[in-house]
Parts: C-alpha cells; sequence; structure tokens
C-alpha cells in the first residue's frame, strides 16, 4: 500500500544532464524524481547548447550559478561544494551515454541513465564494473516496469500460477515514423543517424523496453536470437524502422519481438503476451490497468489494478482501483525505489526491501541484446547466442 508523508529525512541532491527544454523524456524525469519528495533538483547542464540549457534551468528556479555549460563542469564545480549533488539524471541522445555515465561515476554519483545504457556491449560492461567498483549505484530508466499491472504478472509467473514458462510474444510498435518526418525533427533525426543512436533505431529505442519488460515477467533469459531488420523509409539505411526478433530463451520456451516506428495507425503499440503450460498474461501499456489472464479451460479473465485478489507487490497504487493510473504514476514508482537504493539513510534499505527496480545488469542485457540483434540481421538474419563467446 502507498505511504505518503516523509519517506526520506533528506531528499538527495539532484542533477540532470539533457532532458533541456522542448526534450521529449526531460520533463518526465522531473515529475517522477519530485513526486515524492525524494529528490530536489539543484544543478543542470540540461541542453547542448549551454545558453539556452541555462535559460531553462533558471526558468525552472535554480540558482543561475548551477546551469552549467556542460557535464564536466557540472561534476567538477559540485564536487567541490559541501551540498553538491549526489545523484544525477543523463537523458541526451544514446552514443554520449558512456561518457556521461563513466565521468558521473568517476565524480562519484548515483546514475540514472536512459536506455539503451550504451551503444556498445564492452561500455555497458565498462560501467557495469566501475559502478561496482566505486559502490554506486547505476540505474536505468526502464519505466514502464513501474506499473502495478507488471508487476502482478511477474508475481504470477514467480508463483508459478501459469505452470511452465513457453512462449514470451514482445511488441513495441508505433506508427508516428512511417514517414520521413526526421526531416523537420530533430528529436528523431538522431534516432536514425547511427552517430548518435548507435548501430540500430527501433531496436534500441524501442525493442529495449519490451525485451526487458518480456525476461523482467518471464523470469527467463535470452540464450539465443534471429533478427531481420528492415529500413522502410530508405533514407534510414543502415538504421531500421522495424524489427522481427525469434528467439530462444531458457528453459526450453521461445520469444518473438516485434518493434516498429511505421505501424500505421498504432500509438504506442507496447505489449506482452507470457504464455505459460497451465495459463497466460497479457499487458498493453495503453490499457495499463488491466491484465488478461486466463487458464487452461476457463474462459479469460481481466484483472483491474486496486483489486485485494491482486499480490501484494502489485498493489503499491497512489491512488485506489477505479481511478485510472497511468504512465506517470509507474515512472514515479520507478524513481522511488531509485531513491530508496540511492539514499544512505539507514530506513532507505528497509522501505526499498523486496522490491525491484532496473539494474546496471538490465542495461547491460539491453545493450547485448541491441548489439546482437544488429550482428544477425546484417548477417543475414543468422541465429547468434546473446553473450560473445
Ligand atoms: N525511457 C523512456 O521511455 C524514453 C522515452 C524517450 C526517450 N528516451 C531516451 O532518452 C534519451 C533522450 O531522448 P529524447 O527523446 O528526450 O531526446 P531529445 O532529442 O528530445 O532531447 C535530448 C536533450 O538532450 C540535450 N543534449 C544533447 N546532448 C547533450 C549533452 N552532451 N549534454 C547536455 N545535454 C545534451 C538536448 O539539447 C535535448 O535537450 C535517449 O537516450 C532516448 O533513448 C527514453
Amino acid at each position: 500500500m502507498f505511504v505518503e508523508g516523509r519517506l526520506l529525512e533528506k531528499p538527495l541532491r539532484w542533477g540532470m544532464v539533457g532532458g533541456g527544454k522542448g526534450s521529449q523524456i526531460g520533463y518526465s524525469h522531473r515529475d517522477a524524481a519530485t513526486r515524492d519528495g525524494l529528490m530536489q533538483l539543484l544543478a543542470g547542464a540540461f541542453d547542448i547548447d549551454p545558453a539556452r540549457g541555462r535559460d531553462f534551468g533558471t526558468s525552472l528556479g535554480l540558482d543561475p550559478q548551477r546551469c552549467y555549460a556542460d557535464y564536466r563542469a557540472m561534476f567538477a564545480a559540485e564536487a567541490a561544494r559541501p551540498d553538491g549533488i549526489e545523484v544525477v539524471t543523463i537523458a541526451t541522445p544514446n552514443s554520449s551515454h558512456y561518457a556521461i555515465c563513466k565521468a558521473a561515476l568517476e565524480a562519484g554519483l548515483h546514475v540514472i541513465c536512459e536506455k539503451p545504457l550504451t551503444i556498445a556491449e564492452s561500455e555497458a560492461e565498462e560501467l557495469l564494473a566501475l559502478s561496482r567498483a566505486r559502490q554506486r549505484v547505476l540505474a536505468v530508466m526502464y519505466g514502464y516496469t513501474g506499473y502495478e499491472m507488471v508487476q502482478q504478472a511477474r508475481a504470477m509467473v514467480r508463483k508459478g500460477e501459469l505452470g511452465e514458462i513457453r512462449i514470451v510474444q514482445m511488441q513495441f510498435a508505433h506508427g508516428y515514423h512511417a514517414t520521413e518526418v526526421e526531416g523537420s525533427d530533430p528529436g528523431t533525426r538522431w534516432r536514425v543517424t547511427p552517430a548518435s543512436s548507435g548501430p540500430t533505431y527501433v531496436i534500441g529505442d524501442l525493442a529495449t523496453h519490451c525485451f526487458q519488460l518480456g525476461m523482467l515477467v518471464s523470469g527467463l533469459r535470452l540464450e539465443s536470437l534471429s533478427c531481420l531488420r528492415s529500413s522502410f523509409v530508405k533514407s534510414r539505411a543502415p538504421l531500421e524502422d522495424d524489427a522481427q526478433v525469434l528467439m530462444r530463451l531458457s528453459g526450453g520456451a521461445v520469444g518473438s519481438l516485434w518493434a516498429s516506428a511505421v505501424n500505421v495507425g498504432s500509438a504506442h503499440g507496447m505489449k506482452f503476451r507470457v504464455i505459460g503450460s497451465r495459463g497466460s498474461v497479457e499487458w498493453w501499456d495503453e490499457h495499463p490497468n488491466q491484465l488478461k489472464v486466463a487458464f487452461v479451460g476457463q474462459p479469460e479473465m481481466c484483472y483491474e489494478r486496486g483489486h485485494g485478489y491482486l499480490d501484494p507487490s502489485a498493489r503499491f497504487e497512489r491512488v485506489g482501483g477505479g481511478h485510472p493510473a497511468g504512465y506517470f504514476d509507474s515512472w514515479a514508482n520507478v524513481y522511488r525505489r531509485f531513491a530508496f537504493a540511492m539514499s544512505s539513510e539507514p530506513a532507505a534499505r528497509e522501505r526499498l526491501a523486496g522490491q525491484w527496480f532496473p539494474t546496471v545488469e538490465d542495461g547491460l542485457e539491453g545493450v547485448r541484446f541491441m548489439v546482437r540483434c544488429a550482428e544477425s540481421a546484417d548477417a543475414g538474419s543468422q541465429w547468434m547466442p546473446l553473450k560473445r563467446a
């Protein structure tokens, strides 16, 4: 059950890199981090354009002295202050994540990084080692993991209610980029440009989300995959705007994933379906308060958020059943766990107990998945093990 009131003695001193004015995802971070008073935004290098970043930071009410031209200046200046930031969120285009994460960890900060964690496997491996060596939390913002019905699906699998898991279907297929919108939209342009996006477009941008959800809920691990990727808008090549992935999963299960930006008519199209020997669950992020559940020989049911029949892990609602909860609530749930994991207050550990949040290990798995998909597709959809030999 949701607990209101002061959850930490002191909110974490928090800064941001990226997420500037007009960015797609900056507001989501600021809303989620500050919703429960667990983090306080005190500093930022919000924009690739220093003047625009400073103007934006001051418009948010920050001390102009703490609106920095770039992340290096911010980490150095904040480290020199007794009240300097303890945590930083990185919400910049993909190819910059590695260098900024590395500098942040070296500056002794806990880090929340956007997905994909990095654009190369070796970079993600290095960050994992660095976060362990520095004993700092490096978390990855898989924001959909905070939905209550996602936790319910996970709990049902863990309790064995679905039997042995056989099939995991994953999808994130929207239709916003069916035409060459990048001509007039910088936020799409960097996504279809290898230097900023990395070796993939929709695989890193979209598939990493539903892959992560599918593995979280099923509790399985990806063993090998075969990927077919297409650039239906030709100018996007070599980056894909559609990807179809077949998977062999642990325990003899199989999986499939469809990621697309050209699924005309679809708003978000993010779903998973996990099928076991006794039952199945299905969830769609456009109807996040419902979970379709079926057991062999019985009619399909619809579990609703906020009810007493749900697993306790799925009952951390901010508002009772009947009122719809949504995207921002899911993000705030994830940020709550980040704050508890990053705070040095003993009570924070207790509050985190039994709760799960997306870590650097999940980020590394996502990067491996992304890189292997690109390699498989470029080798004629050859089957490849997830892990390098
Ligand atoms: N978790 C999610 O659901 C989700 C959703 C959208 C985007 N993302 C991820 O968030 C990241 C940002 O995506 P976006 O859509 O907000 O991009 P965007 O292009 O809309 O915004 C990027 C912002 O970063 C700033 N920036 C770029 N380089 C910078 C640098 N070196 N230092 C400081 N600021 C810099 C830009 O000025 C801009 O304000 C990407 O990695 C993307 O994959 C995640």
